[in-house]
C-alpha cells in the first residue's frame, strides 16, 4: 500500500454534514464525527462517541450483509496515513472505503409507513407513486417492502421521486439493478433485526460504481440512515419513538427556536440522553458494548 508522503494535517477533507472525507487517490478515508445534524441543520453541539457508533455498526452491517461493499478496513493501523500522523483522532471512527462514483439516487426503502411516507400516504393513498392499500394507520408494515428513491440533494433537502424519474436520471438497467439490491438488502437486514428485537421501519442507501461494478457505499443501516423502532414498545396508530435523534427533534422543537435561523445548544440533559440511545442500539445490534477503539 502506498503511505501518503504529506501530512495529514495539510490535507483538506470534503466535509459531509457527519463525516470528513480524505481523498486517498484510490480509496477514501471516511471520518465520522460527533456532529449530529436535524431539520437539516448541523447543531452546534456534538454528542460524544456518536461518530464511533456510525463507524462500526456501518463495518459490523457490511460484514454481516455479505454483499459487495466499498470496505476496505476500520483499522487505522492499516490505513495509508502519513508517518507523522496522530492516530488516536482517527481510531475507531474511520473507515477506509474503495473510492466509487457515487449514483447520484438516495435509495430509500420502507417497510412500515412512517415520517414523509406517512404524510403523502395520508394525502393520496401512495407513496413516491406506489399505491398503497386503504386503511393502513400511522406506523403500520406495509404488505411488502416498498423501493422510494430520492434525489441526493447536495444542500438543503432531498426530495422524494418516482421510478420513472430515477430511470431517467441513472437509466433502467441501473434503476433496476438498485431497487433490486436494495430490496434484498434491507430484507436481510431486518431479518437479523428482528431476531435482536429491533424492527426497520425505513432506511437509505447509497451506491457506487467501482469499475463496472455497483458497489453498497457510505453507512448502512445506522440510526442516522434509519429508522430503528423497538418491537417490544410498537404499537402501530401512532408515532413511535426511535432510536436517535427523537429527544433532541423533540427538545428543538419545543425550544422555540424558528428552524430558519442557526439552531441553539443543546442542554446536557439531551445530549446526554441522545448518547445513551446511540450505545444501546449499537449494543443491541451487534449484542457487544462499543470498542472504544476499532
Ligand atoms: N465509497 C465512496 N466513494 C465515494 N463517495 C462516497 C463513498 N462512501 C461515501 N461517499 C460519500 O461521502 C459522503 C459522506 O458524508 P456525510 O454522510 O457526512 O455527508 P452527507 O451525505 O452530505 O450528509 P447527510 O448524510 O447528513 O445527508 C456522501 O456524500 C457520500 O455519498
Ligand atoms: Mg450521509
Amino acid at each position: 500500500m502506498i503511505v501518503l508522503q504529506t501530512s495529514i494535517s495539510k490535507m483538506i477533507p470534503k466535509r459531509g454534514k457527519v463525516r470528513d472525507i480524505y481523498d486517498f487517490g484510490n480509496s477514501l478515508l471516511l471520518v465520522s464525527s460527533d456532529r449530529i445534524s436535524a431539520f437539516d441543520w448541523v447543531l452546534p453541539s456534538g454528542i460524544p462517541d456518536k461518530g464511533k457508533v456510525l463507524n462500526q455498526l456501518s463495518a459490523f452491517w457490511f460484514r454481516q450483509l455479505g454483499v459487495p461493499n466499498h470496505l476496505i478496513t476500520t483499522d487505522v493501523a492499516k490505513m495509508p496515513f502519513p508517518k507523522d500522523t496522530n492516530l488516536e483522532t482517527f481510531d475507531g471512527r474511520s473507515m477506509l472505503g474503495k473510492k466509487c462514483k457515487v449514483v447520484p439516487i438516495e435509495c430509500v426503502v420502507r417497510g412500515y409507513l412512517s415520517g414523509s411516507g406517512w404524510k403523502e400516504y395520508q394525502k393520496s393513498g401512495s407513496v413516491c407513486g406506489i399505491k398503497l392499500p386503504n386503511g393502513l394507520r400511522e406506523s403500520d408494515p406495509l404488505p411488502e417492502p416498498i423501493f422510494t428513491p430520492s434525489t441526493k440533494a447536495e444542500t438543503g433537502h432531498d426530495e422524494n421521486i418516482t421510478f420513472e424519474q430515477m430511470i431517467e436520471i441513472v437509466g433502467q438497467d441501473t434503476s433496476e439493478k438498485l431497487r433490486q439490491k436494495s430490496l434484498d438488502i434491507f430484507r436481510r437486514g431486518s431479518e437479523l433485526a428482528i431476531k435482536k428485537g429491533i424492527i426497520i421501519a425505513d432506511t437509505k442507501f447509497e451506491f457506487g460504481f467501482s469499475e463496472d461494478e455497483i458497489i453498497l457505499i457510505d453507512e448502512v443501516l445506522t440510526p442516522d440512515s434509519s429508522r430503528f423502532w423497538s418491537a417490544d414498545c410498537y404499537q402501530p396508530g401512532q408515532g413511535q419513538p426511535s432510536y436517535d435523534k427523537q429527544f433532541v427533534r423533540d427538545w428543538l422543537t419545543q425550544s422555540g427556536w424558528d428552524k430558519n435561523s442557526p439552531p441553539p445548544e443543546l442542554p446536557n440533559e439531551i445530549v446526554q440522553k441522545t448518547q445513551e440511545k446511540y450505545l444501546e442500539v449499537f449494543r443491541i445490534l451487534t449484542g457487544h458494548s462499543l470498542n472504544q477503539t476499532h
